[in-house]
C-alpha cells in the first residue's frame, strides 16, 4: 500500500528545517547503505548527530506521533534513526533497489536494538518546485508509481518494494526517511486493518455509533489482536 500523509510537518516546521539545512554539514550517503544499494546509491545525507539532523528527526517524529492516519497504516512498534538526505549536482539519484530488511540501530541509552524494515516513510522537505527529477519510483505487486509530494506531507510504502529516486537534473531534493517495523509484519494484513479502520470512521461520521459500527470495531480490535506483536 502507497499512501500519503498531509502536513506533518507544519509551515513554522518547515521553516525551521530549511534555516537548519542551509548550511548543513552534508556527507557521502553511501556510508549506510547495504552492498547491493551502495553500488546505485549517489545522494548525500546529515550525519545522526549533527544539529540539524537532532532538530528535524525531531520535528518529523513529532509530526508523526500526532496522526491518526500514520498510525491506523503503520501500526509502529519500532521507528529506525530518521535520516535526513538530499539529491543534486553529482550526488542527485539513487537507483533501483531494495532496503535491508533489517537495520540495527542505536538507542538513546546507549544500547542497540534491531529494527525490521516492514514500512519505508519520506517526508517532503521541499517543493516540488525547487527541483527537476527527483521521483520516488515504488514499484510492488500493484505496479509503478511515481511520487513527488508539496513540502511536509510524507509518503509511506511497503519495505518489500523494489524503489528508486530518480536523478534530479536542476536545483536539489531534500527530505527526511525512515523505516518503521510495524506490529503487523504483513503488509496485506495491515492494508486490510487499514481499510476497516478507515471505512469504520466514515461509517460513524455518517450515521454516528450504531450497532453495527461497534461490532465492526470489535472485529478490528480482534483481528489486530490476533495478527499483531508487540
Ligand atoms: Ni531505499
Amino acid at each position: 500500500m502507497l499512501l500519503t500523509l498531509p502536513n506533518i510537518l507544519s509551515p513554522d516546521d518547515l521553516a525551521r528545517a530549511r534555516a537548519l539545512l542551509a548550511d548543513a554539514p552534508w556527507q557521502d550517503g553511501r556510508e549506510s547503505a547495504g552492498p547491493q544499494a551502495r553500488t546505485v546509491k549517489n545522494n548525500q545525507q546529515l550525519p545522526h548527530d549533527s544539529a540539524a539532523a537532532t532538530a528535524i528527526r525531531q520535528m518529523v517524529l513529532g509530526g508523526l506521533n500526532r496522526s491518526a492516519l500514520f498510525f491506523s497504516a503503520a501500526l509502529p512498534m519500532r521507528i529506525f534513526t530518521p535520516r535526513i538526505n538530499r539529491y543534486g549536482g553529482e550526488t542527485n539519484t539513487y537507483g533501483n533497489h531494495v532496503d535491508n530488511a533489517i537495520r540495527l540501530k542505536a538507542t538513546d541509552g546507549g544500547a542497540t536494538e534491531y529494527v525490521r524494515t516492514d514500512v519505508s516513510c519520506t517526508v517532503f522537505l521541499n517543493d516540488p518546485d525547487d527541483y527537476e527529477g527527483g521521483e520516488l519510483t515504488v514499484s510492488d505487486t500493484y505496479g509503478t508509481r511515481g511520487v513527488k509530494l508539496p513540502a511536509g506531507h510524507a509518503v509511506l510504502y511497503p519495505g518489500t518494494s523494489l524503489h528508486q529516486v530518480t536523478p534530479v537534473t536542476r536545483g536539489h531534493r531534500m527530505a527526511c526517511f525512515l523505516w518503521v517495523q510495524s506490529m503487523v509484519r504483513s503488509d496485506e494484513q495491515r492494508r486490510l486493518l487499514y481499510e476497516l479502520d478507515m471505512n469504520l470512521l466514515a461509517l460513524r461520521q455518517r450515521h454516528g455509533e450504531t450497532a453495527e459500527t461497534t461490532a465492526l470495531t470489535g472485529t478490528y480490535h480482534n483481528l489486530l489482536r490476533m495478527w499483531a506483536e508487540t
